[in-house]
């Protein structure tokens, strides 16, 4: 087991990306703090790594609420102690052009996407220095290296995203190692609530493997980052997307 009696913290895992990265790091032996808005379907991520013999909690957090991020963090200790893992996944998406962009709309991306990430960070970051050990990825995108019309406070804050990982890689450094996932079109709730594969045609004939991915795939390249096999990465941005633009 890649991740035996680590304590790993992944939000939005009430759903996509998060839901099978915590299911994962879970299998291969972490014990898993699951966290979203939705109760129900935190509940039922739970239940299911319970059911698979495996060892998680959720908490309950909107990270637009500083307050709320920062129960994340006292839960995580209070339950387990310690925290060897953060992965920074939760994300919201913005799909407003600019000249309708509302100031609220750029701040709550913002807040969400950039200023949570790093309240957590900061908050898991002197735990893991003083172990001497610690693995934070951020879930930015390749909205986070390219801009597509009519996204612009997403674009802005995942690129934000992935400028911040690269200068934790370098202040949490060298105890912790933080690198940041860019995924693709990933079949998830986000992408269903703009039409699908459908509504992103260039996410898909752009990459030489033609197709979305898949929830899994991300936690696999989640895993990675978070185990051992990536001791000597750092501050990297990790594209998991089927070859865009390349
Ligand atoms: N799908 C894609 O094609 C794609 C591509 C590139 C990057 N991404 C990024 O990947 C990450 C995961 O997205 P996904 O595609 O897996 O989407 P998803 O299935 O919709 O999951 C999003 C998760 O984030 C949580 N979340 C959203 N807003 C939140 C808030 N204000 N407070 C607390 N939790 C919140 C949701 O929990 P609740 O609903 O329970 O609150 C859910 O667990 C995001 O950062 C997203 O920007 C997605």
């Amino acid at each position: 087991m890649k991740l035996k009696d680590k304590v790993a913290i992944v939000t939005g895992s009430t759903s996509g990306m998060g839901r099978a990265t915590a299911e994962l790091f879970a299998r291969e032996g972490a014990r898993v703090v699951v966290t979203g808005r939705n109760e129900d379907r935190a509940k039922e991520v739970v239940e299911k790594i319970k059911d698979e013999g495996h060892e998680a909690i959720y908490v309950i957090a909107n990270m637009l609420d500083l307050e709320d991020v920062k129960k994340i963090f006292d839960r995580t200790i209070e339950e387990y102690g310690t925290v060897d893992i953060l992965v920074n996944n939760a994300g919201m998406l913005s799909t407003t052009p600019i000249q309708d962009l509302s100031v609220e709309e750029w701040e709550n991306t913002f807040r969400v996407n950039v200023t949570a990430p790093l309240y957590l960070a900061q908050l898991v970051a002197p735990i893991m220095k003083e172990k001497g050990k610690g693995v934070i990825i951020n879930t930015s995108s390749v909205a986070g290296a390219h801009a597509h019309h009519g996204t612009a406070a997403y674009v802005s804050s995942k690129h934000a995203l992935a400028g911040l990982s690269k200068s934790m890689a370098w202040e949490l450094g060298p105890e912790i190692r933080v690198n940041s996932i860019l995924p693709g079109a990933i079949m998830t709730a986000m992408l269903e609530s703009v039409g699908g594969e459908a509504a992103v045609p260039h996410l898909v004939e752009g990459s030489p493997l033609k197709r979305v991915g898949a929830s899994e795939e991300i936690a696999k390249a989640a895993l990675f980052l978070a185990s051992d096999d990536s001791s000597f990465i750092t501050g990297q941005l990790i594209r998991v997307d089927g070859g865009i633009d390349i």
